[in-house]
């Protein structure tokens, strides 16, 4: 049985570092909340929280750009010659063999909140799909079944929540039978919460007896990897190459054998997959290099005549946009934990309903009145001791789901999914119907089952019936 943890010590620990108020309602609880608020309250790194006050919340620097900024080499999604045509062959041969031997986990990050597309509930619920509607979850668990079939092989699926989401996701995925996947191949474990902070820098309660906790961001999974135990079950199963996505894209390639195969070619500690930017303003950090290591530089923070710089032949120069991609060494996350590491907090203006610390109720506030603190798992590129970069195809596999509407919605995801999917049936002389302005006039989903590349496509063109305007195909 958990201890109740000795309130007064509490109370004297808090009052010390300036936050002797999280008690203030203390008395007006019920027995159960109080065990609650002061477990609560234990469980917090309270010197570290009290550092990113001072530091982050109170003074915070403002954003000091490096000098030696550069645009980081890629390699390109189409190679540009026969040596480079024959490294990517010997790369997916490699990657094919990590996965026949069983050396790969899949890993997503689904610990946000997705505040902004407004879903209650886990994000990895959200249903993506155009036809059938299916939750992003099953979509990752249909392609790395799919994978698994096709290269014969296991691929243990981590997934890393946060308190916030972690037993409404664990129970949906026991409720669709783990979407085919067997259920002792599926791990879930929680990050690490941190309170939010209101501006003049008192932590923030959103009851009387709860604090205003949110994830302490996706860099938190490097911890949490470890912390969980994770990392430890990822070796006794002989994996050592980990393919880290979120879970905001339908589409996402959960495990790509050209990338894993490049990285591990290269002996790179973490890799990164890109998109080139359609424009300066393009919401996609940017990777870059700074003084000779690899690093993410947060879109709104390359300043604009970087942004806006071009190449004698008209390209962006800062062109390669993160689609948060990334392939990770285990012993990478390994040393990382055993020599300690600590990645830099970014602090986030936010609206977080808390209590009124005057009449003891909850409010929600009309302008940001909190910063929430985060760290981002691309800060660890700098800490690599090699990193390379892939540049995939934007249609293939980039059709994120981030707002309620507009740019990265659901509306926009499903048209791009149909569209690579209208392309994959038209290279197998598959006709399918277009509007005048040439986008598909027609809805189509593709299982994983059916097809992971267009080839797939071809040699199953003979089960596919014609498409008229207006249909709603799924191919599965
Ligand atoms: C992110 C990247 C951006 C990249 C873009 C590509 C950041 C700060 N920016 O933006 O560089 O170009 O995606 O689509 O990441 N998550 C957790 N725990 C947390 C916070 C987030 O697991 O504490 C997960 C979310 O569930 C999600 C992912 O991390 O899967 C991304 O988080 P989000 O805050 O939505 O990042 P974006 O703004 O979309």
């Amino acid at each position: 049985m958990l201890q109740h943890p000795d309130h007064s010590a509490l109370v004297q620990q808090l009052t010390a570092i300036g936050q002797g108020h999280l008690f203030a309602f203390y008395d007006q609880l019920a027995p159960t909340e109080k065990t609650e608020l002061d477990r609560q309250i234990a469980s917090m790194d309270w010197p570290l929280l009290a550092e990113l006050i001072k530091t982050v919340v109170l003074n915070p620097e403002s954003v000091k750009l490096p000098e030696n900024i550069e645009p980081a080499p890629y390699f390109q999604h189409v190679p540009q010659d026969a040596a480079t045509q024959e490294k990517y062959r010997q790369a997916q041969a490699i990657g094919e063999n990590l996965l026949k031997k069983n050396q790969v986990a899949a890993f997503v990050v689904a610990g946000g909140q997705g505040s902004r597309l407004g879903w209650d509930g886990p994000k990895g619920t959200f249903p993506a799909t155009a036809k059938k509607n299916k939750p992003l979850f099953q979509c990752f668990a249909e392609y790395i079944r799919a994978m698994e079939q096709r290269f014969n092989c296991t691929i243990p699926f981590y997934l890393m929540t946060s308190t916030a989401n972690h037993r409404a996701s664990v129970d949906f995925w026991m409720q669709h039978n783990y979407f085919g996947l067997p259920e002792l191949q599926v791990m879930f474990f929680s990050q690490d919460m941190l309170p939010a902070v209101s501006l003049d820098g008192k932590v923030l309660l959103e009851t009387p007896g709860t604090l205003a906790l949110s994830p302490n961001g996706h860099g938190g999974s490097l911890l949490a990897l470890h912390k969980s135990g994770a990392l430890a079950d990822m070796r006794k199963r002989g994996v050592t190459q980990i393919s880290y996505f979120q879970v905001d894209n339908p589409i996402v390639r959960c495990v790509d054998p050209l990338f894993l195969g490049l990285h591990e070619m290269e002996h790179s500690d973490m890799s990164s997959k890109i998109l080139p930017k359609v424009s300066s303003t393009e919401k996609l950090g940017n990777i870059c290099l700074v003084n000779g290591k690899m690093t993410v530089i947060e879109y709104s923070d390359l300043p604009e005549v970087l942004a806006e710089q071009r190449t004698a032949d008209g390209q962006l120069r800062f062109r390669a946009g993160s689609i948060a991609l990334h392939a990770i060494r285990c012993d990478f996350v390994e040393r990382l934990n055993a020599r300690g590491f600590a990645l830099p907090y970014h602090r986030a203006e936010k609206k977080v309903p808390c209590v009124d610390m005057a009449t003891g109720k909850t409010i929600k506030p009309e302008k940001p009145n909190a910063i929430k603190m985060e760290t981002f798992v691309f800060d660890a590129l700098p800490l690599a001791s090699s990193s390379i970069v892939y540049e995939t195809d934007r249609i293939d596999e980039f059709a994120p789901i981030k707002n309620a509407q507009g740019v990265d919605s659901i509306a926009s995801s499903r048209q791009i999914t149909t569209q690579r999917n209208s392309q994959w049936l038209q290279a197998a002389g598959i006709k399918v119907p277009r509007k005048p302005d040439g986008t598909p006039d027609c809805t189509i989903e593709i299982a994983a089952s059916f097809a992971l590349y267009p080839e797939d496509v071809k040699l199953k063109a003979a089960k596919i019936p014609a498409i008229n305007a207006g249909d709603a195909l799924y191919l599965h």
